[in-house]
């Protein structure tokens, strides 16, 4: 069998200076496995079997020229999230002609990704500059905007042109707690070429600056409101990332955020895809002492309105 290890274009230089305490991997083996996802390609029948367990949606999505779908000025965002994707998603929890809301929009991954595929959308975010990047890239695709407003969700019911609206599905990526306002080590620091955080605005409205125990709590409180919105049977799905573990916190905020949002009554947890995003490099963290995991997935998280309407 050809080797695991051969033929890996993103593994970075590593220095072999140190004595390795754990193990006799070489770097370049320590590097693939600390990988987050790893599906162990022993035969083509069983990385088949592998993905039916979790369904993992691996993407390398290009990053210039016209098929980026105007990466060039969304990258300006911190985190956008690539509407091909958010297309993919969409194609599947909704029709054509429904309507899909984002609350945390950003520079409009799923406005995007709903107008690839004829649906029409709301996106709400704090940041008047995603909007003006999110004008921007409509222009450059030649698409009409969705609806777009620049205000805190948690007004969403004083938005009076939604009062009346039901949306048909809920698809979004919200802060991941107080993930991009903290340090930053490998992949973010080198684009970033600091480790000062970048968190996605100064608000204090921004719950991406809010401690866990109140991003929490302030997220549910935005996807009930958005809940009250949605038609019956019809889904929420949430992209989330986990945190490298501490002993004081296990980082699993994919779980801390389901354990929350299925207290709101009538919101019940379906289960999970795997996105992973094969553009980003690993690196050689922890070596070489110690595993300490490159976490390159992020969760998808879906959940399903489900009130039983009394006859
Ligand atoms: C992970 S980003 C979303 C990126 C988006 N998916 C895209 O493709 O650009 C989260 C967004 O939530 C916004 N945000 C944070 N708190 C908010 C709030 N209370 N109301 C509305 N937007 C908020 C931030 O400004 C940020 O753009």
């Amino acid at each position: 069998m050809l080797s695991l290890f051969e033929n890996d274009s993103t593994t970075k230089k590593i220095s072999t200076k140190h004595t390795n305490r754990l193990n006799n991997l070489t770097g370049k083996e320590w590097v693939f496995n600390t990988n987050s996802i790893d599906i162990f390609e022993s035969t083509p029948d069983e990385r088949e079997f592998n993905k039916f367990i979790v369904e993992i949606i691996e993407t390398r999505f290009p990053t210039s020229g016209s098929q980026s779908l105007a990466h060039d000025l969304r990258k300006t965002h911190p985190s956008p999230k690539p509407p091909q994707l958010m297309e993919r998603l969409i194609k599947f929890f909704s029709k054509e002609n429904e309507l899909v809301f984002d609350p945390f929009c950003g520079v409009g991954g799923t406005l995007i990704g709903a107008s690839l595929c004829n649906r029409k959308a709301v996106g709400i975010d704090l940041c008047k500059d995603f909007f003006d990047i999110y004008i921007k890239v409509c222009n450059k695709l030649n698409i009409p905007p969705q609806t777009f407003f620049i205000d805190n969700s948690n007004n969403i019911n004083s938005i009076a042109s939604l009062n009346n609206i039901e949306f048909d599905l809920i698809l979004t990526d919200p802060p991941y707690a107080n993930m991009m306002a903290r340090n930053k080590t490998g992949e973010s620091a080198k684009k970033k070429k600091n480790t000062a955080p970048t968190p996605f605005t100064e608000s204090k409205e921004d719950i991406g600056n809010l401690e866990q125990k109140d991003f929490l709590e302030e997220l549910k409180k935005i996807i009930y409101l958005s809940f009250n919105k949605l038609k019956n049977k019809r889904y929420i799905i949430l992209f989330l990332k986990d945190f490298q573990p501490k002993p004081e916190y296990h980082g699993m905020l994919h779980f801390d955020v389901m354990k929350k949002l299925i207290e709101i009554d009538g919101l019940f947890y379906k289960g999970f895809k795997i996105w992973y995003d094969k553009s980003i490099n690993l690196y050689p963290y922890g070596y070489p002492y110690a595993y300490v995991s490159n976490q390159l997935h992020q969760y998808i998280m879906i959940f399903r309105k489900e009130i039983s309407v009394k006859k």
